[in-house]
């Protein structure tokens, strides 16, 4: 049987992709972003997932405001980086996994969620972003993603409540699948910025922080927040946020938050990453009292002098 063990928030902010296309990751500011993520490397590195469903959203790259579906679940064999302007980024194609993907179509469909099968679509960077941060920047990735893109770009985008539902039927959909895979489920976007208007470059440290809170300890908290919550507390594009609570929904109620790196700004954007474990079967909770420790010092030089200029939460459980 095929199932979820672990889950991955991350946001995806489209200026850490240019970052890492153009060499500049050991620049301070950029150095204080990917430190944070160094030791997510080392954890996916060793968790080898089988299969990554990556939750994101299309930035007008596939679909073009002509068409714009709730849900999209990518069912083809690839998925090619998209031209988001400046040329398709430097990384490698996706490849699907067909099969899971048809699988958890069917599952879903018939549990009365009306996704949008896709067989042809270009993935931007709002799925390539978070695989850079988690995988590197391999020849090849390392496994199958299949893309599930979620509208939070037109109004209406759908309710953290039915993002959440959404989750717990690809749970059902892939404990239902007879091969034995070992699947990591990615929810990405947020935390908060405003990109244009009166408020653009807004950014709410509070409210991140209690979003990721709650996601660990109270995801029914947000699952009832409306929409013009996350945009009055988190910016017009802090929305992107219900999309983290698909990949909650996916995951066990009892769950172990094992890292955790906040910090601001990258670009005009805070960066929001979180990595959940569902608690295997019969365990106790593990690392309770760590989990309730100050962030640890900064380690890396470059990272430390850069903290010194911009805010850096890191912990480790
Ligand atoms: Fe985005």
């Amino acid at each position: 049987m095929a199932r979820i063990i672990a889950g991955v928030a991350s946001s995806h902010v489209p200026a850490i992709g240019a970052a890492i296309d153009n060499h500049r990751t050991e620049e301070p500011y950029w150095q204080r972003v990917f430190s944070g993520f160094e030791e997510s490397k080392e954890w996916m590195a060793k968790v080898k997932p089988d299969v990554v469903i990556g939750v994101y959203n299309d930035h007008a790259s596939a679909f073009s405001v002509e068409i714009v579906p709730t849900f999209a679940l990518g069912c083809a064999a690839e998925f090619p980086p998209a031209d988001e302007g400046w040329g398709p980024r430097p990384v490698p194609v996706v490849k699907g996994h067909p099969q899971l993907a048809a699988h958890i179509a069917q599952s879903v469909i018939l549990d009365e969620f009306d996704l949008t099968i896709v067989n042809k679509m270009e993935v931007d960077h709002g799925l390539t972003v978070p695989m850079n941060l988690m995988f590197g920047s391999p020849k090849e990735w390392p496994c199958p993603v299949i893309p599930l893109a979620v509208n939070v770009v037109l109004y209406p985008p759908p309710t953290g409540h039915r993002c959440f539902a959404l989750g717990r039927a690809i749970r059902k959909a892939v404990e239902s699948y007879p091969e034995d895979l070992r699947v990591v489920i990615f929810g990405t976007g947020g935390m908060s910025h405003q990109i244009s208007g009166p408020r653009a470059g807004l950014i709410n440290s509070k409210f991140d922080k209690a979003f990721l809170d709650n996601l660990t300890k109270d995801p029914a908290k947000l699952m009832r927040m409306p929409h013009v919550e996350y945009m009055r507390e988190a910016g017009a594009e802090g929305v992107e946020m219900v999309m983290w609570l698909v990949m909650r929904g996916a995951l066990d109620d009892k769950i172990d938050e094992v890292y955790r790196f906040y910090t601001v700004p990258a670009s005009n954007t805070a960066v929001g990453h979180i990595i959940l474990e569902n608690r295997p079967k019969g365990a106790r909770r593990a690392g309770a009292a760590k989990r309730l420790a100050p962030p640890k010092a900064k380690a890396k030089a470059p990272a430390r002098r850069a903290a010194a200029r911009a805010k850096v939460d890191r912990v480790r459980t």
